[in-house]
């Protein structure tokens, strides 16, 4: 029985992001209507080079993407105060390096293979990465997790991705919850894929684990990676910091706007979408463990598989070949436990195809 450790997350915000009095924009300090805009040093003349009736661009956007907070909320049941909207869920990311973590001092845990940002941001914030490899089933080393946790008392951050990129599998439920219980730190859960499954996801146990984030983007299921918007989930008073040390518009205008006409009438446009692509990912999955050369299509709960290769083939050179065949894919067989491994997102029916006759070509 794991016994779970007495938790306030908010006691390892960095001090001086905890007396960090935060930017006030123009916006802040009036946001109702008026007749004339004078406050913000915006170019009253509208937008250069747009025509006239085209939308324009020149005033700031909402700085707290309000709208969007709220809509984004209401789909997982959450108020807007426990959403945060970033640049990216990359934003997301870095921006809880800075305010849990300490350059030069702290940790953060990551279990590779998994995704490559939160090494980057680590890098950039100057973060020691402990990393514990995933199981050979792509699943949670929890022995091996709670001994680092319990003998590494500077971890702040600890980053589960589910489903995992590149793996595509979810995590074991009954982890999430342990870890959220045994660390101390914030459990910042990935969910960037979950939009393609109804297995599990992480959001109820937010309710319940004041040291957990669960992270979201618009980039996947929605279509919309060219926006930039990502999201993180938690409790209010973890939002508010978030929220705090942001840059004042991390949210562009057009993101704004574009973000909110989806999030208003395209929620079946995107459940018919995730549906499609499901059933590519089926049919895909058929065609490549037919195919000799391949070992082991992985299962997965995203929008991508991931494929191993014979011993008779060596993963990055087929992924040049298949360059040379106009196919992109991703080779991850460098990665630890993805020896002789492409990543292969589900395409359209003729993308997946020519990927299929490309693979078919493919002599040993
Ligand atoms: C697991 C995971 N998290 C986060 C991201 C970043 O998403 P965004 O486009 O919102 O920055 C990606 C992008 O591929 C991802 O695979």
């Amino acid at each position: 029985m794991i016994k779970p450790v007495n938790k306030n997350p908010l006691q390892w915000v960095l001090p001086h992001v905890l007396n960090l009095k935060p930017y006030s924009s123009a916006r802040d300090e009036f946001s109702g209507l008026a007749d004339v805009y004078l406050d913000a040093n915006e170019n009253a003349y509208g937008s250069a080079g747009l025509p006239k009736d085209a939308k324009q661009w020149h005033r700031y956007p909402d700085p707290h993407a309000l709208e969007i907070r709220h809509l984004v909320g209401k789909m997982v049941g959450l108020d807007a105060a426990q959403v945060f909207v970033g640049n990216g869920s990359d934003e997301a990311i870095d921006l809880l390096m800075r305010v849990f973590c300490t350059p030069g001092q702290h940790k953060i845990v990551v279990m590779p293979p998994t995704y490559g940002m939160y090494l980057v941001s680590a890098g950039i914030n100057n973060l020691e990465v402990l990393s514990v490899p995933l199981r050979p089933d792509f699943q949670i080393d929890m022995p091996a997790l709670a001994a680092v946790l319990s003998s590494k008392p500077m971890v702040r951050l600890l980053f589960v991705c589910s489903p995992n990129n590149p793996t595509g599998n979810l995590m074991d439920g009954r982890d999430l919850k342990d870890i959220c219980n045994i660390f101390e730190g914030i459990v910042v859960v990935d969910e960037a894929y979950i939009d393609f499954t109804d297995r599990q996801n992480a959001i109820s146990l937010l309710a319940e684990h004041p040291n957990l984030v669960v992270i979201r983007t618009m980039s996947k299921a929605w279509g919309l990676a060219a926006l930039r918007i990502g999201m993180a989930f938690a409790s209010a008073d973890m939002v508010a910091i978030l929220q705090k040390v942001k840059p004042p518009y991390n949210l562009s205008g057009p993101a704004q706007a574009l973000a909110l006409e989806a999030l208003t009438t395209g929620q079946d446009a995107k459940n018919e979408v995730v549906r499609r692509l499901n059933h590519q990912h089926l049919l895909l999955r058929e065609q490549l463990v037919q195919l000799p050369i391949v070992a082991e299509v992985y299962p997965t709960d995203a929008n991508f598989v991931l494929v191993r290769f014979g011993s008779d083939i060596i993963a990055s050179e087929l992924y040049v070949r298949l360059l040379g065949q106009g196919v992109v894919v991703r080779d991850r067989s460098s990665q630890s436990g993805c020896a002789n491994c492409l990543r292969i997102t589900i395409g359209t029916e003729a993308e997946n195809q020519k990927l299929i006759v490309a693979l078919l070509s493919y002599q040993v």
